[in-house]
């Protein structure tokens, strides 16, 4: 696969998909988004992919969206032209887990992509904001929606409304990412972390995935109700067979293509 603002590598069954715009801090314009699009839905697609991660630079992992691209839109552009809603919301297609792996300046939109993340881990050096208040503009791909729910309200305002950095401790304390790691290690770990989850059952893992998401879209008792059809399932597919026969039987479970 060849992007002009991607750079893709394969690890095994992890995927890594890197933005890669390094002159303007991986600021994310409609090509990137395009071809982000079409790199993830390709990976979600390939068998041989378990995994996904989705990262930037040392330097930045987006530091937000395009503003030299944006700054004469008109009402026609951005309503008429479905900004936004046209390529930034592909990742919430995606079936299989999709880790993000960030560093540096995770700013404006560059915060929301890594949001629509199933989980982030974070170099020491991250800093995360939402300063879109500073260009005049409010968030536009779900920093006031994904934000207060991750973090609680009262720190999300704290950052929408000042526009203020956290840094990564404060982002691990507050809940925003899962691992702090030194920014050396930081591919190290969410590739390790990835090959954990490719080796487990893709078809579990996507079940999973689905039923975290929709506790965010539903009541408690609907959200379990769901957990509890893919728990039935489970037992109509060979992983469950092959992960308790292997228990059982006191020996690694083998979930390739399961
Ligand atoms: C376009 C950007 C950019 C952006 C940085 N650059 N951020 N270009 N859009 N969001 C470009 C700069 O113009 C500059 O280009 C180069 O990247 C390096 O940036 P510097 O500012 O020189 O670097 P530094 O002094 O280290 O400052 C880093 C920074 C600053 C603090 C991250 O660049 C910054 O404040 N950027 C804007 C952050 C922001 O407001 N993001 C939210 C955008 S609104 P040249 O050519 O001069 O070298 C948004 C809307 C989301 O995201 C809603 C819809 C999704």
């Amino acid at each position: 696969m060849e992007y002009s603002d991607l750079l893709i590598e394969t690890h095994g069954r992890v995927a890594v998909i890197r933005l890669n715009r390094p002159k303007a801090l991986n600021a994310l314009n409609d090509n990137m988004m395009n071809e982000l699009g079409d790199a993830l839905y390709k990976f979600d697609a390939d068998p041989a992919i378990g995994c996904i991660i989705l990262t930037g630079s040392e330097k930045a992992f987006a530091a937000g969206a395009d503003i030299a691209a944006m700054a004469n839109y008109d009402y026609a552009d951005t309503f008429g032209g479905n900004y936004i809603g046209r390529n930034w919301e592909h990742i919430l297609n995606v079936r299989k887990p999709v880790i993000g792996a960030v560093s540096g300046f995770v700013l404006g939109g560059g915060c929301e992509l890594a949001m629509m993340c199933d989980f982030l881990i974070a170099s020491d050096t991250t800093k995360f904001g939402q300063p879109e208040i500073r260009v005049g503009v409010t968030p536009g791909a779900g920093g006031t929606q994904r934000l207060p729910r991750t973090i609680g309200k009262s720190k999300a305002m704290d950052m929408l409304l000042t526009a203020r950095m956290i840094d990564a401790a404060e982002a691990e304390r507050t809940g925003l990412v899962s691992r702090v790691v030194p920014a050396d290690k930081l591919m190290e770990e969410a590739i390790a972390v990835g090959t954990t989850i490719a080796a487990m059952s893709v078809t579990v893992a996507m079940a999973i995935k689905d039923s975290v998401n929709r506790a965010f879209e539903t009541t408690l008792t609907e959200g379990v109700r769901y957990e509890r059809r893919y728990f039935h399932a489970a037992f109509g597919t060979p992983a469950q067979k092959e992960g308790m026969s292997a228990f059982l039987a006191k020996r690694a479970p083998n979930f390739d293509g399961l």
